[in-house]
């Protein structure tokens, strides 16, 4: 039997349901925020992601499910939305037009990593990006509209928060980190002594516990912010108390993309094991001019959509709709026509086997209908058709003409 590819899983049954709940709480959310849909291809230039996500990263360097295409094009999968986002702005000139342009998203995305519960190859996000805000209350508000969208669907969270500095303070407190670096010699681990040519800030969040222990006494790029970055960190943490977001100053919170400057963020859960990062995201104000746009402030963030499934608190179920059946074939032709009316604007299930009245209602529970409607030869031949309401529990027969036409 073929099976899915590893890391590669089917969305189905009651997995589809909360599958489905989040996307429409997530969207109605981003609505009211302002955010607009925005679709990009699954597939990209390469060089798209080695431009933004970064050559450095583990994301680009290691996970890219990139192929040359039959017209001999260097392409990949998708492993991330932003940058598909950011040249679509790009593209489109929405750059040189100016103004305030905001987008949200959900989709595939591929990474080839090793996979394992709630790190998958092929997984989906919830994204939104927005262009052209400069000020510090738009990143509150990308922070407030994940915090409305966990607590919509009853997910409790902790946020991680940092500022990353910008081209001003970045690379004075790089040297730093890179002399501290230096100093541990061998002690560090073989991926961190990469790292510290080819991303040093990205040794922060390396795993080994032993760097780790060391990195306590690292410099904190936090305490040698330019008077820019330092206001807007102050700024953004005041509207989060005064909005009653709790959050937590997690230093050497560094994402794993390249793009970012300034606040940085991660929502987290203790809920759902050693996968625990459910929402990241932070502002990328130089990223537009690296895919050769006109210089534009823009600020985002993505959930990962399976790592929140299990964490829904689905609303109850409420039965809606009919379910349509026949008591014998004959009266198969006029459900199915009753069916058709009810349609354009209800939910109409139809049973195509004849069936006893009881199986009948059995049936309309598994679909979770409101109503069971059931036509046998009585019925047919008095132009009738014997309906049960399951919510009020009651039965009624009713003219087949009075029921489409209240339809
Ligand atoms: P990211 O942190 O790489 O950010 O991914 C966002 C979320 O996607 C993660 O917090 C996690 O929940 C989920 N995720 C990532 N990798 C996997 C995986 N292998 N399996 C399952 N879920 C996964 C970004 O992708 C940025 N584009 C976010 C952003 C938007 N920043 C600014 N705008």
């Amino acid at each position: 039997m073929i099976q899915s590819l590893r890391g590669m899983n089917d969305i189905l049954e009651e997995n589809y349901e909360r599958f489905d709940y989040f996307i429409s709480t997530a969207t109605r959310i981003a609505k009211n925020y302002g955010f607009h849909y925005i679709e990009t291809p699954l597939l990209e230039e390469t060089a798209l992601f080695k431009r933004s996500v970064g050559e450095s990263s583990d994301i680009v360097g290691k996970e890219m499910y990139q192929f040359t295409d039959k017209g001999n094009n260097d392409v990949c999968l998708r492993p991330e939305g932003t940058a598909g986002v950011v040249r679509a702005f790009v593209q489109n000139k929405l750059d040189k037009k100016g103004g305030i342009h905001r987008f949200y998203y959900h989709g595939s995305m591929f990474r080839y990593e090793r996979p394992q519960k709630g790190r998958l190859r092929q997984f989906h996000q919830f994204g939104v990006e927005s262009f052209g805000v400069e000020s510090v209350h738009e990143d509150a508000s990308m922070i407030m509209m994940v915090a409305d969208i966990l607590g919509a669907l009853g997910i409790g969270y902790r946020l991680k928060l940092n500022s990353l500095g910008n081209q001003n303070c970045m690379p004075a407190y790089r040297e730093k980190l890179i002399g501290f670096i230096e100093s541990c010699g061998d002690a560090l681990c073989e991926d961190c002594q990469r790292r510290k040519i080819t991303n040093p800030i990205r040794v922060l969040d390396c795993k080994n516990d032993n760097c780790q222990t060391l990195y306590v006494n690292a410099p904190k790029l936090i305490n040698h912010l330019c008077d820019e970055c330092q206001n807007d960190f102050e700024s953004l943490k005041s509207i989060l108390d005064t909005n009653n977001i709790a959050y937590e100053i997690d230093t050497h919170l560094v994402r794993g993309l390249d793009y970012y400057s300034k606040t940085a963020f991660e929502f987290v859960s203790d809920a759902i094991g050693s996968q625990s990062a459910i929402a990241g995201g932070g502002r990328y104000d130089r990223l537009i001019e690296f895919l050769d746009g006109k210089p534009t402030p823009a600020v985002g963030f993505a959930l990962g959509i399976e790592r929140l499934l299990e964490l829904i608190v689905m609303p109850e179920t409420v039965r809606v709709g009919y379910y349509f059946g026949a008591m014998e074939d004959e009266s198969l032709p006029l459900i199915i026509q009753t069916a058709q009316v009810i349609r354009k604007g209800n939910k109409a299930v139809v049973e195509y086997s004849a069936k006893k009245l009881q199986n009948h209602l059995k049936g309309a529970d598994r679909v979770n209908a409101r109503y069971c409607a059931v036509i046998g030869e009585n019925e047919r031949n008095s132009n009738t058709i014997w309906i049960k309401d399951l919510v009020l529990q009651k039965e009624s027969i009713m003219a087949l003409d009075i029921l489409l036409k209240g339809e």
